[in-house]
């Protein structure tokens, strides 16, 4: 059978695995092409349900449910990483699933995310694989301290890592993490993070967005600016690289490539996201085309838009309570406020962002 999808035109149903902020802004962006969005998620009050014509809910292992859900759309993406291959399988058995599975399979595992940058020939930071204390302790002495220990899988917004220092901090850090298969990364010194992100057509063509310098707290993203300041040389072997690691894994949709830049100057592949990015959210504001609609062109099998930027941007993440500013951020003149309709502000939960706009002139 030849599952290759037809352009999906005006009128026809994107589907979106995932209820959150990400399926909200894919979903928005599809209205604006006059296609509606159906959502699957597990979760009865997500920010994606309030601006999609069709919710679906139910759990990810329920494959019964996911294929009717597939049955309905034209066309299937998906907005987070943690989705059980299983349920993309599912979907897959009658409509056909963009970005690639393939690319999920090696976004969901650091390990084999590594590995695939390796086969590449594309730079990362020294890694190892850890599935017990020993290995650790072996880990530690190849590759030295400080590193960072990380669970191979469900890791996010620096979740499931544990930063050490000293040996006295390796000493239960394999327990402290959940005795769960681990890589041991080497502690990169920065000159600064940056990321790419691009889309990729289903006739493979590649468009990407100038890239961001990022800025993270904690572990979760704070801040990505643009322009970034950084190297032209440096931006153009990000964006290289990026077009290498899609045209490998024949890549459909929007990608996000997170970079080190290195204090030695090298640059590093830190890890891939197979879906929109945290740290294009300022294409909304600063491109006529955005990451969510690129990403919606991409899989409707439309032209790709302009990646072309017109402003200059600075993105920020607004967490729990920084959220309590948003009647003084909508009075900013050269402020775009994003909302997501979260209920709940929990420490470090991304309520919004707003993004800060300079034209250029
Ligand atoms: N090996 C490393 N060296 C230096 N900083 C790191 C390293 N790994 C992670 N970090 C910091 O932690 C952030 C989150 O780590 P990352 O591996 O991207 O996990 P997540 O999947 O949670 O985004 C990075 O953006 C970076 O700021
Ligand atoms: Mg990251």
């Amino acid at each position: 059978m030849d599952l290759r999808p037809a352009l999906v035109p005006p009128g026809g149903r994107i589907g979106i695995l995932g209820g959150g902020q990400l399926g909200r802004m894919l979903a928005l962006a599809a209205a604006r092409l006059g296609l509606s969005s159906h959502i699957y998620t597990d979760s009865a009050d997500g920010p994606a349900q309030e601006v999609a014509a069709f919710t679906q809910i139910g759990r990810f292992d329920d494959t019964a449910a996911l294929s009717q859900f597939a049955a309905r759309c034209d066309v299937v993406t998906y907005e987070f990483e943690n989705i059980p291959l299983a349920a993309i399988d599912a979907v897959l058995a009658t409509r056909v699933v963009y970005p690639p599975i393939a690319a999920l399979g090696v976004a969901q595992d650091r390990l084999s995310e590594k590995r695939f940058m390796q086969d590449l020939g594309l730079a990362t930071a020294p890694f190892a694989d850890v599935a017990s204390q020993a290995d650790l302790m072996a880990a530690i002495a190849a590759i030295g301290l400080p590193a960072i220990l990380k669970t191979r899988r469900f890791g996010y917004d620096g979740k499931g890592q544990i930063v050490l220092r000293t040996l006295d901090d390796a000493a239960s850090a394999f327990d402290q993490l959940g005795s769960v298969p681990a890589i041991l990364e080497g502690m990169v010194p920065l000159a600064g993070e940056l990321s790419v992100i691009a889309a990729r057509s289903r006739d493979g063509q590649f468009a990407s967005y100038d890239c961001p310098a990022n800025v993270h707290r904690a572990g979760i993203l704070h801040r990505s600016t643009v322009p970034s300041g950084m190297p032209l040389a440096v931006l153009d072997n990000a964006r290289t690289m990026a077009e290498r690691i899609a045209a490998a894994l024949d890549y459909v949709g929007v990608i996000g490539v997170e970079l080190f830049l290195h204090q030695d100057g090298r640059l590093l592949i830190n890890e891939i996201a197979p879906r929109v990015h945290n740290s294009g959210h300022w294409t909304l504001d600063a491109c006529l085309i955005s990451q969510f609609e690129n990403h919606v062109r991409a899989i409707a099998g439309w032209p790709l838009g302009s990646t072309r930027r017109h402003s200059d941007a600075e993105m920020v993440n607004l967490l729990g309570d920084d959220v309590a500013d948003w009647h003084k951020l909508a009075g900013g003149y050269d402020t775009a406020v994003h909302l997501y309709g979260k209920r709940g502000a929990k420490p470090g939960r991304k309520m919004g962002h707003f993004t800060l706009i300079r034209p250029i002139s």
